[in-house]
């Protein structure tokens, strides 16, 4: 096992925030990671008794300082076709490789199913952790099973949907307690199941947006399906309906030329302006808690989920508190999507500190508490 010693990882951190490594080892195969574990026991760095600090694309973490823990970055590469089903192609992937590079060679093999999470900055072995998701689609929605490493034995595992736990960004790599994985595995290899039979997830609105205007550019009158007096699943059968009638179903491919076009519009891309996506979760209140908040706030961005609760959008929310283009020191608040913090000294010699994102965070968090009685919940792990 080579230790490097004191590694910068301004580069692998996408807020840019200036940090070392203290002590890192490069892992890019499975036989290296167990090897990594066969070293360390009964040593000073024994797994089981000082977990170490796993780094994939660095897209999801604040660094507050140097990492003392031996860090493990994550470059196990490889994407192929490894099995069939009637319904499904079976895709593995490495945890090391890019995940937007990920869905770009899903779609140029025609398999389509991943394009709603187009450009979403990161690994593929840090998407099940947190469940990525985005435009109507969850990782869960497209997950076959994991291979895994366990810190402590050294043996490798597998796990399907189920055994991983899934939530609202979250999954049993999040937690440390119980059956929870948090610092006792290492993710090396990732299963998609992509439908054979795919049809366009198109339930988000910027998608109907962009479709409606694809429809009239065609000379379809799309715009005339009022959403008013629609719900939201009426609306996009409705679309759908005029685009069948005219051979023009949505293609995975333009499913993904629109999320990467909406994403770019309103979030930051992290390689000009240091970020980590959205920094808080969107919280989930009660029925009761969200008619209590409208009948103060009757603006207030709300949607109703299949188990009865409702979840806010934590970007409105800090809007409303007015933190848009706010800063500490040099952390801000995105001026286009409140719900994303950025490094204003992004390619300078100051890049902001993780003090001051967290300095700026526990603002935000005070008084959207103070203001509407929700604590929220940061998204990226504090390191
Ligand atoms: N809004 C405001 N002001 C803002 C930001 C948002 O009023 O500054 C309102 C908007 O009007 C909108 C609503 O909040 O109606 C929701 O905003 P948006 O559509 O941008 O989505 P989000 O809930 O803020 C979530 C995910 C994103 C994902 C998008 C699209 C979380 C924490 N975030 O954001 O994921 O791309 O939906 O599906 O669930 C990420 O996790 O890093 C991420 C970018």
């Amino acid at each position: 096992m080579f230790v490097e010693k004191n590694y910068p990882l301004q580069r692998h951190n996408s807020f840019g925030i200036v940090a070392k490594a203290q002590q890192l080892v490069h892992i890019t195969s499975v036989d290296a990671l167990r090897q990594a574990v066969a070293d360390t026991r009964g040593t000073a760095l024994d797994f089981a008794q000082h977990p170490p600090f796993i780094l994939g694309g660095g897209c999801n973490i604040v660094l507050t300082g140097d990492v003392k823990a031996l860090t493990l970055k994550i470059a196990i590469l490889g994407k192929r076709l490894v099995a069939q089903t009637d319904r499904h192609w079976i895709v593995e992937v490495g945890a090391g490789e890019n995940w937007h590079d990920t869905v770009a060679w899903t779609l140029e093999q025609g398999w389509g199913g991943l394009e709603n999470l187009a450009l979403i900055p990161g690994s593929v072995g840090a998407s099940p952790v947190q469940n990525i998701g985005a435009y109507g689609v969850e990782l869960q929605d497209r997950f076959d099973s994991l291979d895994g490493v366990h810190l402590h034995t050294g043996e490798s595992f597998t796990l399907n949907s189920a055994q991983c736990a899934f939530g609202y960004r979250d999954s049993v790599f999040k937690h440390a307690s119980g059956l929870g994985l948090l610092g006792k595995a290492v993710i090396t290899h990732v299963r998609f199941a992509l439908p054979k039979q795919w049809h366009g997830e198109l339930g988000y609105v910027d998608l109907q947006r962009k479709y409606a205007a694809f429809l009239e550019e065609k000379g379809l009158q799309a715009n005339k399906i009022s959403r008013e007096q629609l719900s939201n699943t009426e609306h996009t059968e409705q679309l759908l309906a005029l685009g069948k009638s005219a051979g023009l179903l949505p293609t995975a491919q333009q499913i993904f030329q629109w999320v990467c076009e909406i994403r770019r519009a309103k979030l930051p891309d992290p390689a000009v302006i240091g970020n980590a996506g959205s920094f808080f979760k969107n919280p989930q209140v009660s029925p009761e808690q969200c008619a209590d908040i409208i009948a103060r706030e009757p603006r207030l961005v709300h949607y109703p989920m299949p188990d009865g609760s409702i979840k806010l959008a934590a970007g409105w929310l800090i809007d409303a508190c007015g933190w848009k283009g706010k800063t500490v020191g040099n952390a801000g608040v995105y001026d286009k999507q409140a719900l994303v913090l950025v490094n204003k000294g992004s390619g300078t010699a100051t890049p902001a500190t993780g003090g001051e994102v967290m300095t700026l965070a526990k603002a935000i968090q005070t008084s959207v508490y103070e203001r509407f009685g929700i604590l929220l919940e940061p998204e990226p792990v504090v390191v």
